[in-house]
């Protein structure tokens, strides 16, 4: 028997932050859309990831009027700080760009906000799919199969978009020989906590210690975000809350400085990995954010660089719907691959100013150590980092 279709005009694999700012971009242009999605609601909604939101990211969501709550409760960065052997020096990310800024407010928020408003909007996102299938990717006429709560279901539609992430059915649904795949693992991965205390600074300190790695993030008056580099074999079994205050403490060391410690609410380890392919496109299958590329979490741009990449498909289905304009279609992995490399480059030279592997050879550590330092002194340093940081300008 064949299954139940449902016809619509753009198909999104996938509930994070990519899919779901890509609904509400087309439903603004009044283009239909379904996501659809493996997991359920609560578990997206409580998935503790990135908190850094660029300026250009909170840009688009004011657009979209999808920024109320993040603007009462998200915390407005104009500068962080920068540690080395126990020193700290502050980059005036705002003044050094112009008056661009960024804001703290969890992943998980932003897909809470934009589910709850898609939903009310009477946007469709069904949880829970399985066996998402994508057919017929090189016609007009692109099909998703899948499976919801037993029953067979088929989904037609003009465009699909794989925003379903690293480990998704997207970017494996493309035949072999069809895209390039460039990548490197990295020997360390990061040990992040949420915790339930007050954050003991006012803005993001990154430190560069001989014992590794550290980060303290915010998320709240209330709620700290704290990170600490560890080799990619370590098992969070064998991190204790104490073992991990004792180290942050250890690492995020100054003079005048006492970090606070509190109840650990979530703890993971996300390994370090680079990761992109080319093209993220083939025949009627769009790829956008983690499904296309992966940034080490040190330059905190995986979300902004997801969010560019459906700013740029959006449009171009637009203009597809609007005026029958192809062009824009064509060249969406070129116009966004400009942007991924930019931030690659970024991401991967953050990561190596701020890491310090075990064994090093001495020489590259002081050579690394020397870039930290004159990024600190040198105003056209750190105005580029800052660039950077809070985000290129779309285009
Ligand atoms: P995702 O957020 O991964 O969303 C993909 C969605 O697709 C998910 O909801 C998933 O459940 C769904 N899905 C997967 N497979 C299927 C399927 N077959 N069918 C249907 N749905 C499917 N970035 C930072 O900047 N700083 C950080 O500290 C940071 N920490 C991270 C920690 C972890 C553990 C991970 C995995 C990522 C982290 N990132 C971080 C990266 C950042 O969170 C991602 O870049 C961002 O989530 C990308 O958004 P996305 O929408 O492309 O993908
Ligand atoms: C956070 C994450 C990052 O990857 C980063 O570089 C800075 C902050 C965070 O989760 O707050």
């Amino acid at each position: 028997m064949e299954p139940p279709v449902t016809e619509t005009q753009v198909a999104i694999i996938g509930a994070g932050p990519a899919g779901l700012m890509l609904s509400h971009l087309l439903q603004r242009e009044g283009i239909a859309s379904v996501i659809l999605e493996s997991r359920s609601r609560a578990y997206v909604q409580q998935r503790v990831r990135a908190g850094v939101l660029e300026q250009g990211t909170v840009d688009l969501l004011d657009e979209l009027g999808l920024s109320e709550r993040l603007h009462r409760e998200g915390l407005v960065h104009h500068g962080l700080l920068l540690t080395l052997d126990e020193r700290r020096y502050r980059i005036a990310l705002t003044e050094l760009t112009g008056g661009r800024a960024l804001t703290i407010y969890g992943q998980q928020e932003v897909v809470k906000d934009l589910i709850a408003a898609r939903l009310a909007g009477g946007g469709e996102i069904q949880f829970e799919v399985e066996d998402v299938q994508l057919e017929a990717l090189e016609t007009e006429h692109p099909r998703v199969r899948y499976r919801q709560q037993g029953t067979a279901r088929e989904l037609r539609c003009a465009f699909i978009a794989g925003c379903d992430g690293f480990h998704g059915v997207s970017r494996p649904a493309i035949p072999p020989g069809v895209l390039t795949t460039y990548e490197r693992h990295y020997p360390f991965a990061w040990l992040g906590i949420l915790a339930a205390v007050a954050p003991s600074t006012e803005e993001l300190i990154y430190a560069r210690h001989a014992r590794g790695f550290a980060l303290h993030s915010l998320r709240s008056p209330e709620i700290s975000r704290l990170y600490i580099q560890v080799d990619r074999t370590e098992e969070l079994g064998d991190w204790s809350d104490d073992r991990i205050w004792n180290e942050l403490r250890l690492r995020l060391a100054a003079d005048g400085f006492t970090l606070r410690d509190g109840p650990v609410l979530e703890k993971s380890i996300a390994l370090h990995h680079s990761f992109v392919v080319e093209p993220m496109q083939h025949g009627r299958l769009f790829l956008a954010g983690d499904a296309a590329h992966i940034v080490p979490p040190t330059g905190a741009k995986g979300l902004n660089l997801a969010v560019a990449d459906v700013r740029v498909l959006a449009r171009a289905i637009e203009r597809w719907y609007r005026a029958g304009h192809t062009e824009d279609l064509e060249r969406y992995s070129e116009r966004c691959l400009g942007r991924v490399w930019r931030v690659q480059e970024f991401s991967a030279s953050m990561s190596a100013l701020l890491h310090r592997l075990p064994g090093t050879d001495p020489f590259e550590d002081r050579v690394a150590r020397a870039r930290l330092e004159w990024i600190c002194r040198s105003q056209a340093e750190a105005r580029s980092l800052a660039e950077n940081y809070v985000g290129l300008p779309w285009d």
